[in-house]
């Protein structure tokens, strides 16, 4: 499985990627915006420079069909690592799967984002996403199963031999990353404070503690038997 860190934060971004735990990143306009990368084109090159050749979404900012392909076009252009994030469909219900799939045809890698039902899913693999976002805490919300949403997901890609990969995105614990790698995602994005969180234990920390009080009684020790 593959962790990508859900964050536009250049601290964040380059200490879980240098430290090898990250494998991509995942953006959208609420994150640029929480992180303050208020310019898009900036931003998104600066993140693709850092984590290249890992893998960097960015997703587009209209409802409009044509508009979303010329910005699905131009955002590719700025590095070859960004994957566009298209939404299954419009904030009016239109349908994006003919943009997918039409990016998909021109070489551009589309992540089909913010999914929250198996037949979602079947679409976009279809209209041939490389990626496909499920949306774990609001899937939630609604009081549906994401974790059935995506084992149900990863067994029906798989069985078809679809390229299409599940990532499991709005996660808001650390059980809910755990759940989403037991449920069988192919990805889970992160947000970088519960990545820390999975880091620590207070007892790892009690048990590293009492390590360094006995290496220094060791130590002096030691020094006695050396007088
Ligand atoms: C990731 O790809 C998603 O855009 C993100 O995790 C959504 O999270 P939210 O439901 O907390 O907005």
């Amino acid at each position: 499985m593959e962790i990508f860190v859900d964050s536009a934060d250049p601290e964040e971004i380059i200490r879980w990627t240098t430290c090898g735990i990250a494998d991509g990143v995942t953006t959208n306009p609420s994150v640029m915006l929480k992180d303050k990368a208020y310019d898009l084109e900036d931003g998104s090159k600066a993140i693709a420079r850092w984590i290249h050749p890992r893998p960097l979404s960015v997703e587009v900012t209209t409802n409009d069909l044509d508009e979303m392909l010329d910005q699905s076009r131009r955002f590719a252009s700025w590095a070859p690592n960004i994957v566009i994030k298209i939404p299954q469909e419009n904030q009016f219900g239109v349908p994006c799967y003919g943009i997918m799939n039409q990016l998909e045809k021109e070489g551009i890698r589309v992540n089909a984002t913010v999914a929250m039902s198996f037949g979602q899913v079947m679409l976009s693999a279809k209209a041939g996403a490389s990626y496909i976002s499920i949306f774990w805490g609001r899937v939630g919300d609604e009081g549906g199963n994401p974790s059935q949403v995506i084992s149900d997901s990863v067994k029906w890609l798989e069985h078809w031999k679809y390229k299409s990969r599940v990532v499991v995105g709005s996660i808001r614990s650390v059980a809910d990353v755990l759940q989403a790698a037991t449920a069988g995602a192919h990805i889970v994005t992160i947000p970088p404070q519960f990545i820390a969180k999975m880091a620590d234990h207070k007892y790892t920390r009690a048990t590293v503690a009492q390590f360094m009080v006995d290496a220094q009684k060791a130590l002096e020790k030691m020094t006695l038997a050396a007088r």
